[in-house]
C-alpha cells in the first residue's frame, strides 16, 4: 500500500491559488515585482492584488502591464490590481496597506496571502566595530525587521485566521539568516531576525501557513549594491564572480520554484526553504 507521503507526489499540482487577497511589499521592482506578475496568472477572478512600495511610478507601470489583458495576465482573470504608495518603515504607510486591502476584501476571498519582501541590503561597505551609532541601526533594523512583523500583525487582525479561509504568509528571507558574512551585520541580523519571528508565528498560528523562503543570488539592485560595496575582499569577490559567470538568477526562475511550493502546499509552516534545496 502506498505511504501518504508517497501518494502526495503522484497527486497532480492544484492549478491556482483560489480567489485571493495578496499584499507584496516592495513590489515595485526586483523580486517583489516578479511575485506580483507571477501570482497575478495563478489566482482566479474575483482576486485582487495590493502592490506596496515608495516608488508611484514603477508601481502604476507593473499595475498597468498587469491589467493587460493576456495569457496569465490579471486583466484576462478578472483580477483587479490596486497601488499602495508608502514608506513601510512609517506607521500611516502600513495603514495605508492594510486600509486598501480591507477596501478590496470581499467575502467571497477565499484565501488571503500576504508577502514581506521589501528590504534593504544596508551598508555592508563597514565592518560591525564601526556601527556604533544606535539611530542608524535602528532605522535598518525598523525597515528589515519591524515593519513585516507590525504589517503581518495589522493584516493578521484585519483578517483574522480561521479554518474557513486559506492564510498564507511568505517572508523573503535569505541564506544571510542562517550563516555570517563579514561586513553584512545589517543584512544577517535583520533577516535572522525576521526569520524568527515568523518560526514563531508558524508556532503561534495554526490556522496560518508561513514560509521562510530564500530565493538564492538575484539579478536585481540589491546584487549590484553587494558586489560593489562590500567591504570583505572574499564575499565581494564572490558576488563578482557570480556576476561574471552568469550565476546569478533570474527573479522569474526563483519566483517560479516559489509558486510551485505555494501551489503544493506541503512545507512544514515555519521552514526555511532555500531554492538550492528545491
Ligand atoms: N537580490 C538578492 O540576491 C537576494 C537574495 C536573497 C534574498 N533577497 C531578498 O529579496 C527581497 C527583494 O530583494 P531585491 O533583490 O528584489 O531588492 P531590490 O531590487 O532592492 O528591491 C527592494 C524592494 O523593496 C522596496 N522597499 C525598500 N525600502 C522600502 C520602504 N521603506 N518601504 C516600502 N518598500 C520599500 C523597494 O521599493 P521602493 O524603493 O520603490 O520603495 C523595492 O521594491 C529582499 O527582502 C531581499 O533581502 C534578495
Amino acid at each position: 500500500m502506498s505511504s501518504f507521503p508517497a501518494l502526495l507526489h503522484t497527486m497532480p499540482l492544484p492549478e491556482d491559488l483560489g480567489r485571493a487577497l495578496c499584499v507584496i511589499t516592495g513590489a515595485s521592482k526586483g523580486f517583489g515585482r516578479a511575485v506580483a506578475q507571477a501570482v497575478a496568472g495563478l489566482v482566479t477572478p474575483g482576486s485582487v492584488l495590493v502592490l506596496a512600495a515608495r516608488s508611484g511610478d514603477e508601481l502604476r507601470a507593473l499595475q498597468a502591464e498587469l491589467d493587460q489583458p493576456g495569457p496569465g495576465r490579471a486583466g484576462q482573470a478578472g483580477v483587479r490590481t490596486e497601488v499602495v504608495v508608502a514608506d513601510v518603515t512609517r506607521t500611516e504607510g502600513l495603514e495605508r496597506i492594510v486600509q486598501t486591502s480591507k477596501e478590496a476584501f470581499s467575502e467571497s476571498i477565499e484565501h488571503i496571502i500576504l508577502v514581506n519582501n521589501a528590504g534593504s541590503l544596508g551598508d555592508v561597505s563597514r565592518y560591525t566595530k564601526s556601527f556604533t551609532d544606535m539611530a542608524e541601526v535602528d532605522s535598518y533594523l525598523s525597515l528589515n525587521v519591524s515593519s513585516s512583523l507590525c504589517l503581518t500583525a495589522r493584516v493578521l487582525e484585519a483578517f483574522p485566521p480561521n479554518p474557513g479561509r486559506r492564510c498564507t504568509v511568505i517572508n523573503v528571507s535569505s541564506l544571510c539568516a542562517l550563516q555570517p558574512f563579514p561586513s553584512w551585520v545589517l543584512y544577517c541580523t535583520g533577516k535572522a531576525a525576521r526569520e524568527m519571528m515568523f518560526k514563531v508565528l508558524a508556532e503561534e498560528e495554526p490556522d496560518v501557513r508561513v514560509l521562510n523562503y530564500s530565493p538564492g543570488p538575484l539579478d536585481t539592485a540589491m546584487q549590484v549594491e553587494a558586489r560593489s560595496n562590500t567591504a570583505d575582499p572574499n564575499i565581494k569577490k564572490s558576488f563578482s564572480d557570480m556576476f561574471a559567470k552568469g550565476q546569478l538568477l533570474t527573479c522569474e526562475e526563483s519566483c517560479a520554484k516559489l509558486m510551485k511550493l505555494l501551489l503544493e502546499d506541503t512545507y512544514t509552516s515555519g521552514a526555511h526553504i532555500d531554492i538550492y534545496d528545491l
